[in-house]
């Protein structure tokens, strides 16, 4: 398939050639940024941002801007005519004749591929639900592989709230191109949804799922932490039984290999003390950093630019 006008609703929709193919993409930008800077000029994107975020409508943002093109959007939807009533296929088919690609992040599961039946245009899951993210894991792909030097044969641990958290459930898919032996580590009541278990069984990915990160520290070559996702549960009695429950600081690394990364999508609340920040280990604010040229790189893609 062809880049050009293409939705990115789910890391599921790409090969691990067209993978590869965005990674190259931002490495060149990241490198060459001066050549990109006038690649989008006149194209609008439209970032709709029906939940809370930083870093994803931030450096979609700054990546728009990189490229020379321009940005429209809202990231408090009660001030838009959605508080008047009108409905989501309306507000995506009037925001579809103003822009050129569209952004959306929304809380409920299946909104991005929602808006991409509604509109023309493409659309660009910046996240929804609990679902996935796939621009997220084309970030943490290219962290990886910079960090790394490699994605084949990588042991990767996935830490914490592993049923809500959809960047694992992007990040574990596409590990399914790189032969990944995964670690899934989370209280019982946060594990990995069983059917994105079904999907990774019939990718053959190997997986283990275990409760204490220690029985398994050593074995990791990148451990990815992610936030207990106090917003999804349904009952605050839950949340509580679990807040916390996993909480890294600098004594953590006695117990892993010194070369070990350690990524986190962030935001972070306790589950990484500040302390570790320092550590070389600790590649979370780069990560979230190459979200900028990843996302240049997709925009880019998408919209046609050389
Ligand atoms: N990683 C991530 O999605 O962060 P935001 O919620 O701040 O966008």
């Amino acid at each position: 398939m062809g880049w050009l006008g293409r939705d990115i609703v789910s890391i599921k929709d790409f090969s691990k050639d067209e993978i590869l193919q965005v990674l190259d993409k931002a490495a060149d930008i990241e490198k060459n940024r001066s050549k990109y800077s006038e690649l989008l000029r006149g194209k609008v994107m439209a970032a709709l941002f029906f939940e809370p975020s930083t870093r994803t409508r931030l450096s979609f943002e700054a990546a728009m801007h990189r490229l020379g093109g321009s940005v429209i959007g809202f990231s408090e939807p009660s001030m838009t005519s959605i508080a008047k009533g009108e409905t989501f296929e309306d507000t995506m088919r009037i925001i579809d004749g103003y822009c050129d690609v569209i952004a959306i992040r929304h809380p409920e599961i299946g909104s991005a591929k929602k808006a991409a039946d509604i509109v023309r245009n493409p659309v660009i899951n910046a996240g929804d639900g609990a679902h996935e993210h796939p621009t997220q894991t084309f970030t943490d792909l290219y962290t990886i592989r910079k960090s790394c030097g490699r994605l084949d044969n990588l042991t990767v641990g996935f830490l914490g709230d592993l049923k809500y958290g959809r960047t694992v459930h992007s990040l574990a898919y596409a590990l399914s191109h790189f032969n990944a032996t995964i670690y899934f580590i989370s209280p019982k009541s946060l594990k990995m949804p069983d059917e994105d278990l079904k999907e990774l069984n019939k990718r053959k990915v190997t997986y283990h799922e275990e409760e204490d990160l220690l029985k398994v520290s050593n074995k990791l070559d990148v451990l990815y932490v992610t936030r207990i996702q106090k917003e999804r549960f349904l009952n605050p009695e839950d949340y509580h039984s679990v807040k916390g429950v996993y909480k890294l600081d600098p004594s953590f690394l006695k117990h892993t290999k010194p070369e070990l990364k350690i990524l986190h999508p962030l935001p972070r609340i306790d589950e990484i003390n500040p302390q570790l920040d320092k550590a070389p280990q600790s590649i979370y604010f780069e990560q979230a950093h190459n979200g900028v040229p990843v996302r240049m790189a997709l925009l880019a893609m998408v919209l046609g630019g050389k």
